[in-house]
């Protein structure tokens, strides 16, 4: 069976994940792995919000996947306003930590497309100037917001 994806440079950035072969809507690319953390352990988001460059995934409330230790190629996956694939959430029937993250095809996807995925990024902070820079998108989509982040969490309309 030939390999559905590969990594290599993106222009995007770093790495990034491609399609090896035309691939149809719906296939199940690859799962998100790492390690289980807690939200509190190491303050995870907290550290990478100003560094700009995450590896967390979040998984539930309880649980965030960071792919910094024992992840796979899915972790090379980047961000666009744009996306063509989209992760999947897989509920475990009695264990939320064992919930599982599986990439697809948002629609099909012609070989050498790179893959990516709106990574859905919100802090419960005011976004300074800093901020906005240091998350700055360069997915290249025509309707780029220009970040890769979403409004901040305390600014959400939560009466819809
Ligand atoms: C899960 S990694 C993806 C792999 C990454 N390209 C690398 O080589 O490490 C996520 C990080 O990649 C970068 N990234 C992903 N999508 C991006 C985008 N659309 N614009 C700018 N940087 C992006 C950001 O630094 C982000 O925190
Ligand atoms: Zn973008």
């Amino acid at each position: 069976m030939p390999r559905l994806i590969v990594t290599r440079r993106s222009k995007i950035h770093g790495n990034g994940v491609f399609a090896a072969q035309d691939i149809p809507a719906g296939t199940q690319l690859i799962e998100y792995k790492g390690r289980r953390i807690t939200p509190k352990q190491a303050d995870a988001w907290h550290d990478e919000m100003y560094s700009g460059h995450t590896f967390l995934f979040t998984l539930n409330e309880d649980w965030i996947i960071d792919a910094g230790t024992g992840g796979n190629s899915a972790r090379w996956i980047n961000h666009s306003c744009a996306p063509n694939c989209i992760p999947y959430l897989h509920d475990h029937p009695t264990d939320r930590k064992k919930d599982r993250v599986i990439i697809e095809a948002l629609r099909d996807i012609r070989k050498g497309e790179e893959l990516t995925y709106d990574y859905g990024i919100a802090f419960d902070v005011p976004y300074t100037a800093r901020l906005k820079k240091i998350w700055a998108c360069r997915c290249g989509a025509p309707n780029c917001t220009g970040t890769m982040l979403k409004p901040p969490t305390h600014e959400r309309d939560t009466t819809a």
